[in-house]
């Protein structure tokens, strides 16, 4: 398997005087062109992850961390830290509401900022970047270990099909669903991915195919709406997705469209599995009804990517995201493990031993 790195974000730190930035793979572009995008202040990460240029609920938790220790830096050159770290945290909070993710980066870089209170300037913004670091390299170690737990579930010369981009793209690592289909690959697993291209931004057709191609993983590209087709005609052994959350019921929140090819899957019996580290479990949500979905503009029905397909003025409706019912998810693949219906006493375990960025960050 091809092991091209996918440059998703990175930190740069500049000596020279000027603004550190988080460098973003401009998402938004792909698969025509390949451009980073330096982000030096916390509003063009702010409009980063609004527009979409960064995306995937754990990289949008890892854009915001840096995102805050970006609001740090630009706060110790003018000597207000705690004030511009606290609007920082603010604003990156209003930019998409799903990913529970984004919030939880964000409660744990205020945690940081909090337990320094009265400290040097230069200590806090060390100490914000340092967490922000810690939860990226994090990720990347979630990714491998969810991988690893999720590869069992895959039989060799599996067709898996797949919704949205949970992948490289989407986390600081390998990916969610395609992690565990990247570590059935690396495990000598011939795999055989169907995309469903994800309308209305086609992260699966743009972004999905985009970077399974890139690690020489044979992926065919369909429509939404062909998804029941091949799961009546046999051609798929399992469905795995990705989460923006996961209520603490089992109830799973995904890409717009991912609770219809659940309810295909249960009705052709294909296992539905559903992969997330456990900072995308909220405990404080008993069931998916209480998770907030993103509603977005309907310039992304009405003439996405350049081109009117509705006619002006007709009403539109959409959201970003749906609510899979725990009963048609057959497992949750987490860095812990695999958990199986019932899903509420594992998800409160394993949501309670939160990833080890909250325990190390800030010693
Ligand atoms: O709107 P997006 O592109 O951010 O939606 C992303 C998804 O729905 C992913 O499946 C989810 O965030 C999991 S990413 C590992």
């Amino acid at each position: 398997m091809a092991t091209e790195t996918i440059p998703t974000l990175c930190w740069r730190n500049n000596t020279d005087g000027s603004p550190p930035a988080l460098v973003l793979l401009d998402q938004t572009l792909l698969p025509v062109a390949e451009r980073l995008l330096d982000c030096e202040d916390v509003e063009t990460v702010a409009e980063a992850i609004e527009s979409l240029r960064v995306r995937g609920a754990p990289a949008i938790g890892v854009a915001a961390a840096y995102g805050v220790a970006l609001g740090a830096w630009h706060g110790r050159v003018f000597g207000n830290i705690a004030r511009c770290v606290t609007v920082a945290i603010e604003r990156l909070a209003r930019t998409r509401p799903t990913a529970v993710n984004l919030f939880w980066a964000l409660d744990h870089m205020r945690g940081i900022m909090d337990s320094l209170e009265g400290s040097a300037d230069d200590e806090v913004y060390r100490a914000l970047v340092a967490a922000a670091h810690k939860i990226h390299l994090d990720d990347q170690e979630l990714c491998r270990r969810m991988g690893e737990h999720g590869a069992c579930l895959v039989p060799d010369k599996a067709t898996i099909l797949t919704h949205c981009n949970a992948g490289a793209l989407a986390t600081a690592g390998w990916g969610t669903a395609l992690g565990v289909i990247y570590a059935a690959a690396e495990q000598g697993k011939d795999i055989h991915v169907y995309a469903d291209e994800t309308r209305p931004l086609m992260q699966g057709a743009r972004l999905t195919s985009w970077e399974l191609q890139r690690r020489g993983i044979h992926v065919t590209v369909i429509c939404d709406v062909a998804a029941a087709t091949v799961l009546r005609d046999h051609k798929v052994d399992c469905v795995i997705t990705g989460a923006d959350r996961i209520a603490a019921n089992g109830d799973v929140a995904n890409k717009i469209g991912t609770y219809g090819v659940a309810i295909l899957a249960q009705a052709h019996n294909v296992p539905f599995y559903v992969a997330a580290p456990t900072s995308t479990v909220d405990l404080d949500l008993a069931s998916g009804d209480l998770i907030p979905i993103e509603e977005r503009a309907a310039g992304e029905i009405t003439e996405g990517f350049g081109r009117r397909t509705v006619p002006e003025g007709v009403g539109v409706f959409n959201p970003a995201f749906d609510v899979t019912p725990n009963h048609l998810v057959s497992a949750i693949i987490t860095e812990h493990g695999i958990a199986r219906l019932p899903y509420c006493d594992v998800l409160q375990a394993w949501g309670k031993a939160t990833p080890s960025a909250v325990e190390t960050a800030s010693s």
